[in-house]
């Protein structure tokens, strides 16, 4: 692959360069809830604009349905950014019509726009190859060279991501690199005990990885939504809480594989019940005795001293996904006891992306108590799942 030094190395003033990056931040309204993908995109733009680059930012944010919404818009976003760069970052209202013209034609050396949601385009995320190809042709005439360094992205075969790598000169960026080579370390490299925690809600989101998991970790820690399948297929009633029934099944498959291999599959032993979904009035039960009508917000507090002292001497941690609804204050306890387990452990710490790094953040944690925090949630998991991802492969091949 070719990276961004090289691309520096080429140099760059005055040529225009396409960077996809990935700003899908959470909003609140027109506010940006945690910034720690903009921040993240910063060093490669920079890199780039102090060099003398003209950069156009491409990006996506939320799931908008293939047509302009005011509401998933990229103007926070490029406030945001231009907030970081020091510098005004200009948004074209459209992808790539005669606004992203204008917005690019003006560019000047070192100067940094950004162009509106790439998803406004039915285009982008469309399984048929020529319209992903054509908008792709419409990017590309933006610019002579393209950076990848949208690492959340990396696994979607998308027009901004996959494509486009296929018609100018591709590089990949920064972050997406320094990305690689953590997950690399966790893949080739890695000092045992290695410990995975996985929770949020679904575990269907997670079956790839743990399959691919069982025959690498030393314990797997589940916890969240996800841990009640878990538990309902270890013969526990869990009554209203969030329960996958078509997965058990295969749920007992991974109990069964984890115990032939093994590998220590710890679950809580305690949760927070409450009657109604965020009621802040609850109780603590065991996990053999949830009374039907309730459901299980957060793992307890048995739970998380387990959960800890399972971490305690690991070399290596991967962790992807809340203990419990850490949104909300009183079930926060779960995912901030495993967050602190982490912060204290001297192993290898990663946090993969999406909730749990936003988890982080939003309680307060120090950021440099991890040895990384992805960028990435579903692309981390693809990547540890073993599973190629679309966004590297094309600037390998
Ligand atoms: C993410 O939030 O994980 C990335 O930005 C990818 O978004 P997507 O799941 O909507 O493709």
């Amino acid at each position: 692959m070719k990276t961004l030094s090289d691309l520096l190395a080429e140099g760059v003033a005055g040529r225009r360069v396409l960077v996809r990056a990935d700003l899908n931040v959470p909003l609140d309204g027109d506010k940006i809830t945690d910034d720690g993908r903009v921040r993240a995109s910063v060093p490669t733009i920079k890199a780039l604009a102090d060099a003398g680059a003209r950069v156009v930012v491409t990006a996506h944010l939320g799931r908008p349905k293939g047509e302009p919404d005011p509401e998933f818009s990229l103007a926070p976003a490029a406030a945001r950014l231009g907030e970081l760069l020091g510098t005004e970052v200009a948004l074209a209202s459209d992808v790539v019509g005669p606004s992203a013209t204008t917005v690019v034609g003006a560019l000047t050396d070192g100067g940094v726009v950004m162009l509106e949601n790439v998803r406004f385009d039915a285009r982008e995320t469309s399984k048929d190859d020529a319209e992903r190809s054509a908008l792709a042709d419409e990017l590309a005439a933006f610019a002579d060279a393209f950076v990848s360094d949208g690492f959340g992205v990396v696994h979607r075969k998308q027009a901004s991501v996959y494509d486009v790598a296929q018609k100018l000169p591709a590089y990949v960026g920064g972050l997406v690199e320094t990305e690689l080579g953590v997950l690399r370390k966790l893949t080739d490299d890695l000092e045992r005990p290695y410990v995975v925690v996985l929770g949020g809600a679904k575990v269907s989101d997670k079956l790839g990885v743990i399959a691919n998991l069982l025959a690498k970790v030393d314990r797997l820690l589940i916890g969240g939504g996800m841990a009640y399948t878990f538990l309902k297929a270890q013969g526990h009633e869990v009554g209203t809480s969030l329960l996958q029934e078509d997965q058990l099944d295969q749920v007992k498959g991974f109990l069964a594989e984890a115990e032939k291999r093994g590998v220590e599959l710890v679950l809580p032993v305690d949760v927070l019940v409450t009657a109604e979904f965020g009621n802040v009035e609850h109780d603590v039960v065991g996990t053999d005795s949830i009374p039907a009508g309730k459901m299980g917000l957060d793992i307890g507090p048995k739970s998380r001293e387990l959960f800890a002292s399972k971490l305690a001497d690991a070399r290596t941690v991967f962790w992807n996904g809340p203990m419990g609804v850490f949104e909300i204050e009183t079930y926060a306890g779960g995912t901030r006891a495993v967050a602190e387990a982490l912060v204290k452990s001297d192993a290898f710490t990663v946090v993969g992306g999406g909730d749990s790094a936003a988890a982080v953040r939003a309680l307060g944690l120090p950021e440099d108590g991890f040895s990384h925090i992805s960028t990435g949630g579903g692309a981390s998991l693809e990547f540890l799942e073993g599973k190629e991802l679309p966004g590297i492969s094309v600037l390998e091949s």
